[in-house]
């Protein structure tokens, strides 16, 4: 038995995760590439199709998942009941660091990053949930490692530019995944308007899904925070094409 399998709050958060269905951690080696967005719509779409869903935003030092759903975290709070219970937001059950640090910054460093998202995880009451999907930094940081070591059989979507300068990145980022075990459900190619050759040689060099491509769809700013909106967008429909090879 490893050292985290004996720690008292890994025993709670498993124990607050036992029943959800399917992880899915959003990770990327780069910044900005669309992570927040992708992860957003997901939980937007499955829950749209009727899944029952739940977004977490673990990027503790920059969380946004409520600013693409247009949720007004002054009105809403989580409901603490031994624990806390996420509030269902557009069918999502949804909860984020922000609910707490009330939109100011955080300025959390390592050991207490780690604290919070060990209490995050530990005390939230997710109940019987289909699909969680994960917002979380970028990068492999010990963060982000640690994330992984916490869910419960957690699968992982890459999200990648077509830049080259994101190629070398996100292949090392594969390789240091595949390493140390974590499984890939696919890759998701952003801001390509339609897939590129590099995108999915790498896909086929690790034998890891092209999930699909989503262009760049200069409307999708406009809409951040209001999913009438988002609903229309290109961007949108990307992602539910994306969801339905998922699902
Ligand atoms: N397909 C797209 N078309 C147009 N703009 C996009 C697209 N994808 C992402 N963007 C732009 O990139 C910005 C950053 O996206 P997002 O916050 O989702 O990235 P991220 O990977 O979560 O960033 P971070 O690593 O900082 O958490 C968006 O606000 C949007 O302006
Ligand atoms: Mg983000």
């Amino acid at each position: 038995m490893t050292n985290i399998e004996l720690d008292p709050r890994i025993i709670a958060i498993r124990e607050s995760l036992k029943d959800i269905g399917n992880t899915i951690v959003i990770m990327s080696s780069k910044g900005g590439v669309g992570k927040t967005l992708i992860s957003s719509l997901m939980a937007l779409s499955l829950s749209l199709k009727g899944s029952s869903v739940g977004l977490l935003d673990l990027d503790i030092t920059n969380p946004s998942c409520h600013l693409v759903l247009g949720i007004n975290i002054s009105s809403i709070k989580p409901i603490e009941e031994k624990g806390i219970i996420p509030p269902i937001i557009h069918g999502i059950k949804f909860l984020s660091i922000v609910f707490y640090s009330e939109d100011k910054p955080l300025s959390l460093r390592g050991s207490e990053i780690d604290y919070a998202i060990k209490e995050l995880l530990a005390i939230t009451r997710w109940g019987k949930t289909s699909y969680l999907i994960v917002d979380s930094p970028p990068g492999i940081s010990d963060e982000a490692l640690d994330i992984l070591s916490y869910l419960i059989d957690p699968r992982i979507i890459l999200v990648t530019t077509p830049s080259p300068l994101s190629i070398k990145s996100i292949e090392r980022m594969i390789v240091f995944l595949k390493d140390s075990g974590e499984k890939i459900i696919g890759l998701i190619e952003n801001m390509a308007n339609k897939p590129t050759n590099p995108i999915n040689k790498i896909c086929r060099d690790y034998n890891i899904q092209y999930l699909g491509n989503i262009p760049f769809d200069k409307y999708i700013d406009n809409c951040i925070g209001d999913i009438n909106c988002i609903k229309t967008t290109l961007f949108y429909r990307s992602i539910e094409g994306i969801i339905n090879k998922i699902t």
